[in-house]
């Protein structure tokens, strides 16, 4: 029974958290509303939502109407990629991206490229397709005969939408009849090309195909949809570049061009890889499509269908090592445009285009290619030779960092410890809580009169923070340590060699002794007090300092019962540890 109440209360629950007219709502209530049924932190998950509002409400308003309920804005970096030379044009590339390589990687590359020559690009072809899918249960040659009286028609059908395409030198290029029913029964296509010139052209390819179904439709054929296709083969362009092998650098061009046309040639005929590649080459293409506006889901779609076009999936790219010339290219369907679309109405996309130098739809197709090849080229460098952690971990090394929350100066000093260093996300946590970790007051033993006022502060009855010692047998111990060091203590104790230069290790480090840290030899410790008061302990200390640096006034070693052999500059290492740990037993390190 019990049960059943709780369920029932639970059903109820789960059922206030559908609406309706949710759409009516104004941004502020459908935030609100949100907040009330889905998050467990109301105010900081509003608060989040509202940082990310442009301050300008015209801005704002435009980014809440490309899409229905907005709530606010997701921001992506937009970085830009200098120095690309485009069939001998220079080229800024603008880039939106998350993934922290992919700008540095193509400002790598284009540099590197702009000394061998440059890139090659040309567009191979801009066609454009569509179709009308339909059902047709009736005579082919009946159909044949009614497509070829009717196609004028279905061009004139079209003329209000293509009137405008057609004063730019764009519009229909061919309406064909395709019998589809040896795949499936009755299935028949319109197929249409278009040349859309500088537009991507979706809408305008939509509307003539709504426009073609609507003129060619009768009683026995039956329109199942009408819509373009992002499979683009026919909209083509290539983007290469070549050198000498000799030209490529580095230590062995010749091997590095072998190592690389070898990755190219797995990623031709093993789909795993091949489609790790593509992906590399589209970190490179979306950035630049994202940027511009355009839509990249149609050309991710577009490319990777191109990419398995023979059955098998397969690189995008290719390489060839031929009479001594190291060649790479990349063929890759591209639709995009520069004029329509978000192209014209994003402010970012129009600076995009703006710093490309206002690109016809054809040039951005080269620039777009020359991107995604200029993308795998660093891939391919990279995992050939070094391989891809290195530079990506040195990339990522911010967003840990922005993930740890540092401060800007802990982030330049992490930079600075990592430019040597391989980065690893625990090796960022280890040097960041090194930052963080209370700083360490090293005691400088060898400046004399600070110490003694130190240790005369200090209280003979005051307790130690850890430890049996009362403070003169602490200031006793520290001389009888120092003796130690200079041998006029002398003990039975032998540390391996091998022992002794891992141990030794930790004297070069900024950490601190160990709290319990105790030779065997000094099993016995605390000894009685030798000295009658603290004074005088504190003069024998003083004393015994001086007895040590005159003692390595000539270069000596030493044995120390932990560390093994030490000469003067370890030993100094040894005693600033040494006696931070017993400032700090008594608090002394203020
Ligand atoms: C990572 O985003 C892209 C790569 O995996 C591409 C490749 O493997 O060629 C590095």
């Amino acid at each position: 029974m019990i049960d059943l109440y709780l369920s029932f209360n639970e059903n109820e629950l789960q059922m206030s958290k559908i609406i309706s007219g949710f759409s009516k709502l104004t941004k502020e209530e459908k935030i609100n509303w949100l907040a009330k049924n889905y998050f467990t932190n109301e105010g900081q998950s509003i608060e989040i939502i509202k940082k990310y509002w442009n301050s300008d409400e015209k801005i704002q308003q435009l980014h809440d109407d490309f899409v229905e309920n907005t709530l606010t804005n997701f921001y992506m970096p937009f970085g830009i990629a200098p120095n690309f030379i485009i069939n001998e044009k220079p080229y800024v590339i603008p880039m939106v991206t998350e993934e922290s390589s992919v700008v540095a990687a193509a400002s790598l590359v284009a540099k590197y490229w702009s000394s061998r020559g440059g890139f090659k690009a040309e567009v191979i072809s801009t066609k454009k397709t569509g179709q009308v899918h339909f059902m047709f249960a009736g005579d082919k040659v009946a159909l044949q005969k009614y497509f070829e009286k009717q196609k004028s028609q279905l061009y004139a059908a079209t003329a209000s939408i293509t009137n405008n395409m057609e004063k730019r030198g764009g519009g229909i290029l061919d309406i064909a009849l395709v019998d589809k029913t040896d795949k499936l029964a009755n299935y028949y296509q319109l197929f249409v090309s278009f040349e859309t010139k500088d537009s991507m052209g979706a809408n305008f390819i939509n509307s003539c195909l709504e426009a073609i179904a609507h003129k060619f439709k009768t009683d026995e054929i039956e329109i199942v949809m009408s819509i373009l296709s992002n499979y683009l083969p026919e909209c083509l362009v290539r983007a290469e570049v070549s050198c000498k092998i000799e030209e490529l650098g580095g230590e062995n061009p010749e091997k590095f061009a072998k190592k690389f046309h070898q990755a190219v040639q797995i990623a031709e005929i093993e789909p795993y890889r091949a489609v790790t590649h593509n992906k590399g080459i589209m970190n490179g293409i979306d950035a630049v499509v994202l940027a511009t506006g355009n839509d990249f889901r149609a050309v991710e779609a577009g490319a990777h269908a191109f990419a398995a076009r023979s059955g098998s999936y397969k690189s995008l790219t290719h390489c060839e090592i031929k009479e001594g010339i190291f060649r790479f290219w990349i063929e890759i369907p591209l639709a995009i445009g520069t004029v329509g679309g978000l192209t014209g109405v994003h402010p970012l996309a129009k600076v995009s285009l703006e710093m490309m130098q206002k690109p016809s739809a054809k040039e951005l197709m080269k620039i777009i290619a020359t991107a995604g090849l200029a993308q795998n080229f660093a891939a391919l460098r990279a995992l050939t030779t070094k391989g891809i952690q290195h530079g990506h971990m040195k990339m990522h090394l911010m967003n840990i960092l922005n993930q740890l929350e540092a401060s800007s100066v802990e982030k330049g000093i992490v930079e600075k410890y990592f430019k040597n260093e391989t980065v690893s996300h625990s090796g960022v946590v280890d040097q960041l809580n090194l930052l963080r970790a209370p700083k360490i007051k090293w005691v400088d033993f060898l400046d004399k009169e600070k110490l003694r006022s130190s240790l005369l502060s200090l209280h003979p009855n005051k307790k130690a923070v850890f430890g049996k010692m009362t403070p003169q047998q602490m200031i006793e111990h520290l001389s009888f340590i120092l003796e130690l060091s200079f041998g006029k203590v002398k003990f039975e104790s032998f540390v391996s060699d091998e022992k002794s230069s891992k141990r030794k290790l930790f004297l070069d480090t900024e950490r601190e002794l160990e709290i319990g840290f105790k030779a065997s030899l000094l099993s016995n410790e605390p000894r009685k007090e030798k000295f009658e008061n603290i004074e005088k302990a504190i003069d024998n200390l003083i004393d015994t300092i001086e007895a040590f640096l005159a003692f390595y006034k000539t270069p000596k070693t030493v044995n120390h019962p932990f560390f093994g052999t030490l000469d003067f500059e370890s030993w100094k290492k040894f005693h600033r540890k040494h006696f931070t740990h017993h400032f700090k037993q008594f608090d002394l390190n203020e």
